[in-house]
C-alpha cells in the first residue's frame, strides 16, 4: 500500500518537447483509416499514442459537435462507452466503434435508467438536466443534456418555473448551481477518479510550486474546486494554460490531459494533480483503450455500438436541444 503523500510530483515539460516519428502500428492505423473511410475522435484523457493519430482530440462538447458533423462511414471513438453511444445517437446510419466495449464510466453507472424512471414517476413535473456522462437510457429520460463546457449556459436557459433535477454528477451540479444561482436537486453520483484529488495533496504540491496556479475540473469535490484559480472543462483548461503568464501550472484532472498540453502549449511545465497516494490520476476506463485495440477495431470494424431505435430517438431529442442551445 503506497504511503500517503510520499511521492515526487509528476512534472511534464513542453520546454524541449519534440514529436517522435510515428510507430509502425500508428502508420498502419492511418492506412486502415483511409481504407475504412473513417474518422478518429479521441478524448483528452486518451494515451498519447492514440491522441497523435486522431483527427480530432477534445472535450465531450467538442467531440459531440464533431460526431454530429462527421463525414465518414465509420466513427472510431477513442473514449468511453457513453461518448461512443452519443456519437451513435446522432449518427444512426454510421458504424461507430469503440476500441474496448468495457470502457465504462463510474459516473454514468451511478445513475441507472430504471432508478431515474422511478424518480420521474414519483415526481412527474421534474425537468431533468443530464450531464453527458450517462447512458442512452438516461438521456432518453432527460429534457436536455449538458457537458462541463456548457453546463451553466444550459441550466440558465431552462425556464424559471421548472423544478430541475441534475444527474448524475453531484459535484458538477453543485458547481453549476453556484455559478447560476439556480436551485437544483442533485443526483448523488460522482466520478471515482476526480473525487480522489484532495486538499491535503494539493496543499503539499502548492508548497513545492508556490507560484503555480491551479486549474481543476468541476467533477472535483467543492473543497478542491475552492482551491483552484480556475474551474473548467478539459478544453477550457487548454486555453487557461495557454493564456496564463505562469510557466508552471497545476492541472487537476485525469493525467491524459497533460499529453495534449505538452504538444500544443510550448515553454511551460504542467504539474499533474495528485491524490493522497499517487502523483497523478488515470481513469481506469479511459485507459482501457490501447493503440493495439484501436488498430484491431479498425481492422474488424468491431466492437460496434448498437442500441434500441426507440431509445435512440428519445435520447436524440435532449442532445439536439443541447447542440441548439449552446
Ligand atoms: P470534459 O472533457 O468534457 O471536460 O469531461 C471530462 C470527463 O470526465 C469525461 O469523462
Ligand atoms: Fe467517467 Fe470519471 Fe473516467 Fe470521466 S474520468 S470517464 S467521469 S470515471
Amino acid at each position: 500500500m503506497p504511503t500517503v503523500l510520499d511521492y515526487e510530483p509528476l512534472v511534464i515539460s513542453s520546454k524541449d518537447f519534440h514529436e517522435e516519428p510515428l510507430t509502425a502500428i500508428q502508420e498502419e492505423i492511418l492506412e486502415l483509416k483511409k481504407e475504412r473511410n473513417s474518422v478518429i475522435l479521441a478524448h483528452n484523457y486518451q494515451v498519447d499514442a492514440i491522441q497523435r493519430i486522431a483527427d480530432y482530440v477534445g472535450d465531450s462538447l467538442g467531440l459531440s459537435y464533431r460526431a454530429a458533423k462527421a463525414d465518414a462511414d465509420v466513427i472510431l471513438f477513442c473514449g468511453v462507452h457513453f461518448m461512443a453511444e452519443t456519437a451513435k445517437i446522432v449518427n444512426p446510419d454510421k458504424t461507430v466503434i469503440l476500441p474496448d466495449l468495457e470502457a465504462g464510466c463510474s459516473l454514468s453507472d451511478s445513475c441507472p435508467a430504471e432508478k431515474l424512471a422511478a424518480y420521474k414517476e414519483a415526481n412527474p413535473d421534474t425537468y431533468v438536466v443530464a450531464y453527458i456522462n450517462c447512458s442512452a437510457g438516461v438521456k432518453a429520460l432527460s429534457d436536455v443534456i449538458c457537458t462541463s463546457g456548457n453546463a451553466a449556459k444550459i441550466v440558465e436557459k431552462v425556464p424559471e418555473d421548472k423544478d430541475i433535477l441534475f444527474v448524475p454528477d453531484q459535484n458538477l451540479g453543485q458547481w453549476v448551481a453556484k455559478q447560476t444561482g439556480r436551485k437544483m436537486k442533485l443526483w448523488p453520483g460522482s466520478c471515482y477518479a476526480h473525487v480522489l484529488f484532495t486538499v491535503q495533496s494539493l496543499e503539499k504540491l502548492k508548497s513545492q510550486f508556490p507560484g503555480a496556479p491551479i486549474v481543476a475540473h468541476p467533477e472535483c469535490v467543492e473543497t478542491v474546486r475552492d482551491m483552484a484559480d480556475e474551474v473548467c472543462s478539459t478544453e477550457n483548461m487548454l486555453a487557461f494554460c495557454r493564456d496564463h503568464p505562469s510557466e508552471d501550472i497545476i492541472v487537476v484532472t485525469e493525467t491524459g490531459m497533460l499529453n495534449r498540453m505538452r504538444r500544443e502549449i510550448s515553454g511551460k511545465r504542467f504539474i499533474a494533480g495528485p491524490t493522497d497516494t499517487c502523483a497523478c490520476n488515470d481513469c481506469r476506463f479511459m485507459k482501457m483503450n490501447t493503440i493495439e485495440k484501436v488498430r484491431d477495431a479498425l481492422r474488424n470494424l468491431s466492437p460496434a455500438i448498437e442500441m434500441d431505435e426507440s431509445i435512440r430517438q428519445k435520447a436524440f431529442v435532449p442532445i439536439k436541444r443541447m447542440l441548439d442551445w449552446s
